[in-house]
């Protein structure tokens, strides 16, 4: 299976990622996590795009796609991906089609900006694996230590929350549309596109997204 994630940015993508990613055996690509793992190394990738990345400001196109093709060739793809993150403009999503990177299904997960606001407040983030946690919504077990690793959490600069109102415009403005894209495409390449609510408890949400998932819905 092939999905996409599309949401904005706080909707719950990475959280309900990792947790169909465990369920189905395939993994989740977060273009996020590997961009912030460039800078982390110090690549010269890391190093063009350090001072970008807490601004909230998209990463060129040609980055992220590169990024990606190499990703979805490695061989736990074989079976299928999550796409988290990506593609999010119409360039990237047409180069992706145009790649052969295709996706069956569109999972949109819709949330409330002050909600998001309130969450990017008090997320936390595990560095190496992607993993995220919120200190009173959705805590690790010990506070501010990464439930499976034991290694220590961080706060993401970009969760300011002036940042975050910028990422949700970006959102707006650029990666909704990609909606309209996809519906647009011609049978065999459209996938089917479904919507769920993203607020409420995490394993609520992710028990619809399950339910939804399992549903053959007409594409
Ligand atoms: P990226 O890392 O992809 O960030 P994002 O899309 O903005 O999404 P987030 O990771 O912020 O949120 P999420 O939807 O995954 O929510 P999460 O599950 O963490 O991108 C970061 C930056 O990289 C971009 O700004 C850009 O610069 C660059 N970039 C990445 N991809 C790019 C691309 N394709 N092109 C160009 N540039 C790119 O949840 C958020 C919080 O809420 C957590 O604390 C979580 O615990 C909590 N939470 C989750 N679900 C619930 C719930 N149901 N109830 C309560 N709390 C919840």
């Amino acid at each position: 299976m092939k999905i996409m994630l599309l949401g904005a940015p706080g909707s719950g993508k990475g959280t309900q990622g990792e947790k169909l990613s465990q369920a189905m055996g395939i993994p989740r690509l977060s273009t996020g996590d590997m961009l912030r793992a460039e800078v982390q190394a110090q690549t010269p990738i890391g190093l063009e795009i350090a001072a970008l990345m807490p601004t909230g400001q998209l990463i060129g196109d040609e980055i992220v796609i590169g990024l990606i093709k190499q990703r979805v060739n490695q061989a736990d793809c074989a079976n299928g991906y999550i796409l988290d993150g990506f593609p999010r403009t119409l360039h990237q999503a047409q180069t992706a089609v145009e790649a052969g990177i295709l996706i069956d299904t569109l999972l949109e997960l819709t949330v409330d900006d002050e909600a998001i606001i309130t969450r990017m407040a008090g997320r936390r983030l595990h560095p190496a694996s992607g993993r995220t946690y919120h200190v009173a919504l959705n805590p690790p077990r010990v506070a501010d230590i990464d439930d499976l690793s034991g290694e220590p959490l961080i706060t993401r600069p970009d969760d300011e929350a002036s940042v975050v109102r910028e990422r949700l415009e970006i959102y707006r403005a650029q990666t909704l549309p990609l909606l309209n894209y996809f519906q647009s495409l011609a049978i065999g390449l459209r996938p089917r596109i479904m919507t769920v609510n993203g607020e409420g408890e995490v394993d609520a949400v992710a028990a619809t997204v399950r339910q939804v998932l399992g549903s053959q819905a007409p594409i």
